[in-house]
């Protein structure tokens, strides 16, 4: 690919926490195989000879999150309808008013969703401070009541990149019988995760990001499918002579056609990272992480948020430079992609910046040292010139 304004200049990609860029060749090879040959889905198709990409995927994602059943795994559109069908579907089966925590670290795909419900009169939310990127399970501890039953909190900051220290928080959740969701749009395929080791309610994760997939495949992994009822029916090429939806897995959280193609890049996606391996991928990019801090930390004309992300994500603003136009100035003078503004997390904003929103830059295991180093000489330019 070339930039828009100078077709001849390959840009340098820096908002993969949004989605990633490149993918892998696999990945494409892998979504064109898909398309080529006829789907095969068991149970759906008589069709044999390619591959049932669903069943494969479900046991590539078990092994992957070393989970326990693949047909615990559900495929959705991406995190935010994932985190709409357990928070929607958890309040349609708890019935009777109850008590949500969440955090003002999460992402709108968390607040809107239990806002919405909260307006209705459905629940009543509680939505916890952090402190330096974190919320701590003494804050949850502390926000407890009688008729809480669902925390919803996110595994990493979208836009400080500091990761929440789940495990703990779910052992409190499990003992205390409250249904935890993990948001891992931001964790799944960045760092390890052992969802053994994790015992939430749910894990949710996008297929787009890290994992390498092609936007429109998301999912979550979900331990106790009774606690959350189904929002969707519809055909599962299953059961079919019942007018009502199945109740078996992973049916009752899927109805219709599947998005094949997307499935096909997330299986793909996550060979990938198991051929370079996790802990690799997850090494190199703090390392090309904190290069990046390095070389922007010494300038006194940007601000950087949290200096010592665990996730390859860099918050930062520009004195006197609204941070739009230095995304603007990035992306057609120097062929930086950054993302600017709230990053569609708002509360985080309000704390950090006043509201103002900010520049993010996000790596991907295919960016390059060169690359980081370019954009941080790049970023430091436009610095000098706005405070000239
Ligand atoms: C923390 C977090 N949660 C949820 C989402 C929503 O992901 P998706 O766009 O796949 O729905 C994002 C995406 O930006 C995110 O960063």
């Amino acid at each position: 690919m070339t930039s828009p304004s100078h077709p001849d200049i390959p840009p340098i990609y820096l908002n993969n926490a949004a989605t990633t860029w490149p993918k892998p060749a696999e990945v494409l090879e892998e979504v064109a195989a898909c398309l080529r040959n006829p789907v095969h889905e068991a149970g759906r198709t008589t069709g044999s000879g390619s591959t049932d990409y669903p069943s494969a995927t479900r046991d590539a994602l078990t092994a992957f999150f070393r989970a326990e059943r693949p047909e615990h795994f559900v495929f959705t559109q991406n995190a935010t309808d994932a985190l709409n069908l357990l928070i929607h579907g958890f309040t349609k089966k708890a019935g009777t008013p109850y008590h949500a925590i969440t955090t003002e670290l999460d992402h709108n795909s968390v607040l809107r969703p239990l806002r919405s419900l909260e307006g209705e009169g459905r629940l009543n939310l509680s939505i916890l401070p952090f402190e330096d990127g974190h919320v701590s399970l003494h804050e949850i501890k502390k926000a407890i009541r009688a008729d809480t039953r669902l925390v919803v909190m996110t595994h990493g900051s979208n836009v400080l990149g500091t990761l929440q220290d789940v495990r703990p928080v779910a052992e409190y959740c499990v003992s205390n019988d409250i249904f935890l969701v993990i948001d891992g749009a931001q964790t799944a395929g960045q760092i390890p995760v052992s969802l053994s080791e994790i015992p939430a309610g749910a894990f949710v994760f996008t297929g787009h990001k890290a994992l390498f997939g092609i936007p429109g495949i998301g999912g979550f992994y979900i331990q106790e499918p009774e606690a959350v009822a189904s929002t969707r029916q519809g055909g599962t090429g299953s059961d079919s002579r019942l007018i009502s939806h199945p109740q078996d897995m992973p049916h009752k959280f899927e109805a219709g056609t599947l998005n094949y193609p997307g499935i096909a890049s997330l299986l793909a996606g996550t060979r990938y990272i198991e051929r370079e391996g996790q802990d690799a991928i997850t090494n190199k990019l703090r390392s090309l992480t904190s290069d990046f801090i390095g070389k922007l930390g010494r300038d006194p004309d940007i601000v950087i948020y949290h200096e010592t992300p665990d996730l390859p994500v860099v918050s930062f603003n520009i004195r006197n430079l609204d941070n739009d136009e230095a995304g603007f100035i990035l992306a057609r003078a120097y062929h930086v992609i950054t993302r600017t503004g709230l990053h569609c997390a708002p509360l985080v904003h309000e704390k950090l910046d006043g509201g103002r929103g900010c520049i993010r830059a996000s790596f991907s295991y295919l960016n390059t040292r060169e690359q980081i180093e370019t954009a941080a000489a790049a970023i430091r330019e436009v610095a000098a010139g706005a405070n000239r």
